[in-house]
């Protein structure tokens, strides 16, 4: 199950997006927003970003402008390894190197057609471990260590 959220700047691709993903075979959980409203994107990146840290969803996209916000957002629930991705190698290295877990999106910067390609190499990709393992887990001692 993937988790999906978005501002209303985002709101376009994402519903693009749920569609490619339903394409692809996934089930989608959607967090909304639902209108061109303009709404706070924290109120959306913490939903997605709960739905992945408690492994309800396995991964989460997350969509605003630039993809900061979200990324900026979603960062702050520990377990979430989120990023803003604008090119595909790194949408394949946020997942094999970071295991990254939530895709950030800026629908004002990145086109919709580049964006399904970023959305489905972050999702075909797997994590590495080996050498990134103790470096998640590193991460994830920062985020104790601070509780
Ligand atoms: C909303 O105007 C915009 O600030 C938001 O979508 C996002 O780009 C923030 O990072």
């Amino acid at each position: 199950m993937i988790a999906i959220g978005c501002d209303h700047g985002g709101l376009l691709l994402k519903n693009k997006a749920i569609k490619w993903l339903e394409s692809w075979g996934y089930q989608v959980k959607d967090f909304g927003t639902f209108t061109d409203e303009s709404v706070d994107y924290p109120d959306y990146a913490q939903q997605v970003a709960d739905e992945v840290a408690t492994g309800d969803c396995s991964l989460g996209v997350l969509i605003c402008g630039t993809g900061f916000g979200m990324s900026i957002s979603a960062n702050k629930v520990d377990g979430v390894r989120a990023a803003s991705v604008r090119d595909i190698y790194s949408a394949r290295m946020l997942r094999e190197h970071n295991d990254g877990n939530v895709l950030c999106l800026g629908a004002r910067v990145t086109g919709d057609q580049y964006a399904k390609e970023i959305i489905s190499t972050f999702l075909r990709s797997e994590f590495g471990g080996g050498r990134h393992q103790q470096r998640v887990e590193k991460i994830r001692a920062i985020e104790k260590e601070r509780q």
